[in-house]
């Protein structure tokens, strides 16, 4: 990353660093991953999302991006919807390797092991590019010491975008020392709403009619069980009054708690 002293900066710029594009990979025609150097001083826990985004003219077009990276990690990745009229997508997802991007400061947000009390089953609800924090999450050793059971799901139109969890769980079970430290407790369930698959359906509906207790091995409860929800405004609300029905209280990171939410960034 370089660092231009802060006085020669536009006052938009300041306190921004510039990071150049690693890598790029598509994965549909809506959605996109790449990674970029990570700022030597740059702390983060699993799960925490960032100001990022690109310069137009003098100002930083900054948009929350969950780092779909573990903390650990030398670089960081993050994974993207394309909107053709998105303000920062549109222009976002023509990046390639040498480009620069900005990031604004210090990362923060819920979907982190802070805002939960102890648990034996960790659940991550998601849809969409809402398994970008999750990413995170489950490659974190922290994760397979706190929880016996590590379950992900995935709610997709199609079959296509599921390619990225499912090659992320691919990634950690081909990795020696990932495999080790997640020792089989790492599950992903990929479900589809419009195309045809295997698996298909909301799985909000899952765990209404049961599904999700017969494809996990039990129920929802407050006792075992600790959720992280990560998706649309509307799907945030539903996830959460099916926990709250089944008797889970929100946490924080002041105040933790069963299960947390946090809206996936959507233009
Ligand atoms: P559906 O196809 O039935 O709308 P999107 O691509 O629009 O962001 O949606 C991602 C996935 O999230 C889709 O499979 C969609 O299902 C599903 N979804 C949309 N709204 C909700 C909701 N309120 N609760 C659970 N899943 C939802």
């Amino acid at each position: 990353s370089s660092q231009t002293p802060l006085d020669e900066l536009p006052k938009g710029l300041r306190g921004v660093a510039f990071l150049k594009v690693t890598g790029v990979r598509h994965w549909t025609d809506r959605t996109f991953s790449f990674t970029c150097e990570r700022p030597a001083s740059l702390r983060f826990r699993s799960g925490e999302f960032a100001m990022i985004g690109r310069v137009d003219g003098e100002r930083p077009l900054l948009r929350a991006y969950s780092i779909a990276s573990p903390n650990w990690a030398e670089e960081l990745e993050f994974y993207s919807i394309k909107v053709d009229d998105g303000p920062l997508t549109s222009r976002l997802q023509h990046i390639a390797v040498g480009d620069e991007i900005v990031m604004r400061a210090k990362p923060v947000g819920t979907l982190v092991h802070d805002a939960l009390t102890p648990g034996k089953r960790l659940i991550l609800f998601s849809t969409g590019t809402g398994i970008a924090p999750f990413a995170s999450v489950i490659r974190d050793p922290e994760t397979y010491e706190k929880y016996d059971e590590v379950i992900l799901t995935q709610t997709c139109r199609d079959l296509h975008e599921l390619d990225y969890g499912k090659a992320l769980v691919a990634e950690i079970e081909a990795d020696e020392m990932l495999s080790e430290v997640v020792n089989g407790k790492l599950r992903f369930i990929g479900t589809t709403t419009r195309e045809t698959s295997e698996q298909m359906g909301r799985m909000t509906d899952w765990l209404r009619d049961g599904r999700f207790a017969d494809a996990t091995g039990r129920a929802l409860t407050p006792e075992d069980d600790r959720v992280m929800i990560c998706g649309s405004m509307a799907m945030l609300q539903e996830h959460k009054q099916i926990c709250e029905d089944a008797g889970m209280e929100e946490g924080s990171n002041s105040a933790p708690g069963d299960f947390v939410i946090e809206k996936a960034f959507v233009d």
